[in-house]
């Protein structure tokens, strides 16, 4: 019984553990990216611009190019986001698209 209530534990922390971005609120991130990121995705690939991150040919391909990605994006855009906005944006895109863990 001991033994199971611990898997259970173990269980019910491990999506927290597998998030890459823990510091990343995806709720503001979303906010951050709606209002700088996606006009210019979507003159690119059509409707809201989303299609960039789940084509199948996609480039990113771990939590850091992820990040680095958004990095120069948020660089071209001339968003200027802190380094923390950077991190709810990772935070926002992993949690709808990319799913790394
Ligand atoms: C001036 C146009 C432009 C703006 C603005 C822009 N991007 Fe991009 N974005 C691009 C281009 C170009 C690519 C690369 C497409 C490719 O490699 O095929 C890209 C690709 C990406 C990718 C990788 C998609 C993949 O292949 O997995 C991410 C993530 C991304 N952008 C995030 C952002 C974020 C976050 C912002 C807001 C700060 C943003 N972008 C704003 C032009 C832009």
């Amino acid at each position: 019984m001991r033994l199971l209530t611990l898997l259970l534990a173990l269980l019910a922390t491990a999506p927290a553990l597998a998030n890459p971005f823990p510091a990343g609120d995806p709720k503001i991130g979303k906010t951050l990216h709606d209002k700088s990121c996606v006009s210019c995705h979507a003159s690119m690939v059509g409707g809201d611009g989303s299609a960039l991150y789940s084509r199948l040919e996609r480039k990113v391909k771990t939590p850091q190019q992820l990040l680095a990605r958004i990095r120069t994006c948020n660089a071209n855009a001339g968003a200027n986001w802190f380094p923390e906005e950077e991190i709810h944006v990772a935070a926002y895109l992993n949690q709808q698209y990319y799913h790394f863990k």
